[in-house]
């Protein structure tokens, strides 16, 4: 598939050897920012893997004595997986959701800014019933039927940025409260993937939880993460590191 998606790029620029490809990414920025974004899957859903987003409604009740909560998408893909938190939010909270702040995250640029326009299929929303629909979008009409965009009033909660989870810096501030990242881990190895979780640690809230995808798993890092089943990890207490 990567082989794929590379030679689409190769045939996009009218070169014809991998060796000039290579020399053209090596000088030309905008051209490496294509190629990791052809290269990404994006593959995602409004409430996929819905069980997550019932414990979040449970957790965020809980942290909300403490005034504030931020939460952290940390491979947002075009954000239905923000949204859905910021939608859980509002349920779990009501007014009190004003003080819920999310961060929403991507490598990749080309999904992050569809995911800041919060513009979506139709189909892609159906399966959330009318209710929240009405509530949290707005349908298009004209040239935009058949979309729906966020409405300004979940979206002020969110804000986006271009992250690298690879990357040696991050510009998140703890405590959170949550983070997700899922389906994403399991494009790294396990050295990359605990290097990552230690640095996820320490930002979270010692009551706040990791969320991963239905096919990640970090028992190789119970030091720092564990279980509460149904991939979600919360972190270990830091006397456990020693
Ligand atoms: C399959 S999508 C998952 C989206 C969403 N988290 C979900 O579970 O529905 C995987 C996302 O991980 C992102 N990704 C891959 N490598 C990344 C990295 N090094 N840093 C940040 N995001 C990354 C991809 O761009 C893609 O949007």
């Amino acid at each position: 598939m990567g082989y794929r998606r590379g030679a689409r790029r190769l045939r996009a620029t009218g070169l014809t050897s991998f060796t000039e490809y290579l020399a053209l990414i090596e000088r030309d920025a905008a051209e490496f920012e294509e190629l990791v974004n052809a290269l990404t899957t994006n593959l995602t859903a409004f409430f996929r893997e819905a069980h997550h987003f019932a414990t979040l409604g449970s957790l965020l009740q809980q942290q909300i004595v403490r005034g504030s909560i931020t939460l952290w998408s940390a491979a947002c893909s075009t954000g239905e997986e923000a949204y859905s938190m910021a939608i859980t939010a509002v349920e779990a909270l009501g007014d009190q959701a004003t003080q819920v702040s999310i961060l929403a995250s991507d490598l990749d640029t080309r999904a992050i800014r569809a995911a800041e326009l919060g513009v979506y299929a139709i189909d892609r929303v159906s399966a959330l019933g009318d209710d929240r629909l009405k509530r949290f979008f707005l349908k298009g009409t004209g040239s935009k039927a058949g979309f729906v965009r966020v409405r300004p009033e979940l979206r002020q909660l969110l804000r986006f940025r271009p992250m690298n989870l690879i990357a040696p810096d991050w510009p998140v501030r703890g405590p959170l409260d949550a983070i997700f990242c899922r389906n994403a881990m399991i494009y790294f190895d396990k050295p990359t993937q605990r290097r990552i979780l230690e640095r996820f640690q320490p930002l979270l809230h010692p009551q706040g939880l990791l969320f991963a995808g239905h096919s990640e798993s970090f028992g190789h890092c119970a030091d720092l993460f564990q279980s509460r089943g149904n991939t979600v990890y919360a972190p270990a207490r830091t006397g456990a590191r020693e």
